[in-house]
Parts: C-alpha cells; structure tokens; sequence
C-alpha cells in the first residue's frame, strides 16, 4: 500500500532537485534572472504553496489529533522551519528585483538567501524522512493513511497539471536538465 509519508517523500524528491539546481547557480557568476525568478515561483507554488500546506493543513493535524504536540517537539520544529524557508525566499525574491534594477551587490544577496534555504531544506527534509515521517508511521492507521491521501489528492487537483506551466516536477526536470546535473 502507498502511504501518506511516501507521498510526501515524493515531493521531498523533487525539492531535492530544485535544491541542486540552486546550490550550482549560486556558482555562476552571471546567473539567468529567469531562472532565479522561476526558482521563486516553484517554491512558492509548489515547496511551500502545495507541499508545505498538504503538512500543515493536512498531515500535522491529524498528528496531533494522534498525540503529537504542535506547540514543542518535532511537529512544532518543522513549522518553525516552514516559517524560517519562507522568509529565506523573500528575501530572494526582494533582492532579484534590486538587482533587476542594475543592484549588483543585490545578487550576492540573493546567493545568500538561496544557500540559507537549501541548507535548511536539506537539513529539514532529513529530519522528516528520517525521524518525523517514521514516529508518524508508528501511529497511523491504515485508514489514517488512506484518508489522508485522499485529501492530499484533493490538494494535488487544485493545482492539476492540465498544462505544463503548472507541472512543478517537470519545471524542475527541466533546470536539471539545462544545467546537466
Ligand atoms: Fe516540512
Ligand atoms: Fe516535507
């Protein structure tokens, strides 16, 4: 049976990649804007605005419903972590437009942000594969499972992929893909 954990590691493998890609432009000296800018627009649209809501809105709840406290312990570290990755993209964000608008030091700064966030999401993504998502598996029913991936699937359809501009995993394939990793 697929359980709700595993589909969350499978998004954790596509934000893996992105990762990549961003740790390699933070190499080049003269970095496409585009791609910074379309970095943004997945992390905001499918890292944080899909992922990170299927555990916020979905999967830590129902943790807690299960005994897990949201206000200390791992639950409560990993929404501190969401928190922390958002600002670390708002700054990205702030500081591609400056140096849009001709702020050279405005990229080291958005270097910055970029290696904070794939530290972080590295760091974080380990603790949930390896310590969360196995403290999970010890409480949820296979019903639980097959419920919560319900909803995941709800969450998934809204951002259905009915064109590529909206497949994440394949925009992200594709930054792999440009830059050869
Ligand atoms: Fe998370
Ligand atoms: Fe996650």
């Amino acid at each position: 049976m697929n359980t709700a954990t595993q589909n969350l590691e499978k998004d954790h493998v596509h934000i893996l990649r992105l990762i990549d890609v961003m740790e390699h432009i933070t190499q080049i000296e003269d970095p496409e804007i585009n791609h910074l800018e379309d970095i943004v627009g997945i992390i905001r649209n499918f890292a944080d605005g899909l992922h990170h809501a299927k555990e916020e809105t979905i999967f830590f709840p129902l943790l807690a419903e299960r005994g897990f406290s949201s206000t200390q312990g791992p639950v409560a570290v990993m929404l501190h972590e969401h928190e922390e990755g958002r600002n670390y993209v708002k700054g990205m964000a702030e500081n591609i437009s400056l140096f849009k608008s001709g702020s050279k030091q405005a990229l080291i700064e958005v270097f910055r942000n970029m290696n904070g966030y794939a530290v972080l999401l590295r760091n974080h993504i380990a603790k949930e594969n390896n310590i969360l998502f196995k403290m999970a598996d010890n409480v949820l029913s296979e019903s639980d499972h097959i419920n919560l991936l319900e909803r995941f699937a709800e969450t998934d359809e809204n951002h259905v992929n009915t064109d590529s501009s909206n497949d994440y995993p394949l925009q992200i394939q594709s930054l792999v893909s440009h830059y050869n990793l």
